[in-house]
């Protein structure tokens, strides 16, 4: 069968990445999503839209599952698609403590292996694979705290800098790739749910968060998801790398 739109979408078994997967399945895209857990949701809306799935099974915040999700990605990109996306969207927030308290290498390294390195390791395949290939994009979603300091967030904070600097080099090296590095905004799923559960002695700003949930000011991740994909089909898609959702209407 031949495709017009492959996407990969990591971190597609829950929240944001999760309404990105199935509203991908529903505008007719081959589809490859990474996470630790099998989806049977994306699986059932694969075989209703008729969109060919494969969900590769890896946790990537081990550097060698990291990389053997990229070679098995590479090794089942479709040839001659219109288009080829990446979305580096799975990410964690933890661990969520003052400086003086991160003293957890393992959990640090572990954030970092996810947020950052699985990131620039897909890339690389995603651009060796995909060589020569006229419409390539690469979407990273990013976050506020990445260009907010933010109490408790250390870890947090220096890896999504990490990712918009990264995707800064990415674009500064003319690899014929758009891309950019998107805040999404503030929305409702399983990571602001653990945010919510911090304890105020690591993250100060708890309440402020508990707040806008009381309020229902946190954004659906189908709408955000609908929004992110709108972002990425339009043609200047890259014109700004270090971007935010909240620009757009
Ligand atoms: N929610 C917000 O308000 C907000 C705000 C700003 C930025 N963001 C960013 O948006 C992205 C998505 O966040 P979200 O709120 O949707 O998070 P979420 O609800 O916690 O979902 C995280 C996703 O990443 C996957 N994941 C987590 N650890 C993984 C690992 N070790 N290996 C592979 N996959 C892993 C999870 O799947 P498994 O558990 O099955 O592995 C899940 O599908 C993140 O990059 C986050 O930093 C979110």
């Amino acid at each position: 069968m031949e495709v017009s739109n492959v996407a990969i979408v990591t971190g597609a078994s829950r929240g944001l990445g999760h309404a990105l997967a199935l509203e991908l399945l529903r505008q007719d895209t081959q589809l490859i999503t990474v996470a630790r857990s099998h989806d049977t949701g994306l699986a059932a809306q694969a075989k209703e839209s008729g969109c060919p799935l494969h969900q590769i099974q890896a946790d990537l915040s081990d550097p060698d599952a990291a990389q053997m999700a990229a070679d098995q990605i590479s090794a089942s990109l479709p040839p001659s698609a219109k288009r080829y996306l990446l979305i580096n969207n799975a990410g964690t927030v933890e661990p969520i403590n003052q400086a003086v308290d991160l003293i957890d290498a393992a959990a640090t390294a572990r954030a970092f292996n996810l947020n950052v390195t699985s990131v620039i390791t897909l890339t690389a395949a995603f651009l060796r694979a995909t060589h020569g290939v006229t419409d390539r994009r690469i979407l990273n979603i990013s976050s506020g705290a990445g260009r907010n300091p933010t109490p408790g967030w250390g870890v947090y904070c220096a890896t999504k800098a990490a990712l918009d600097h990264y995707t800064q080099v990415l674009n500064a090296e003319n690899h014929g790739v758009r891309v950019a590095s998107l805040a999404p905004g503030v929305i409702d799923t399983g990571m602001q749910e653990l945010i919510r559960r911090s304890d105020a002695s690591n993250f100060p700003d708890v309440e402020r968060f508990a707040a806008m949930h009381e309020h229902s000011q946190l954004s659906s991740p189908t709408a955000v998801a609908a929004k992110i994909l709108r972002y990425i089909s339009q043609d200047d898609f890259g014109a700004t790398v270090l971007d935010d959702i909240r620009n757009y209407a």
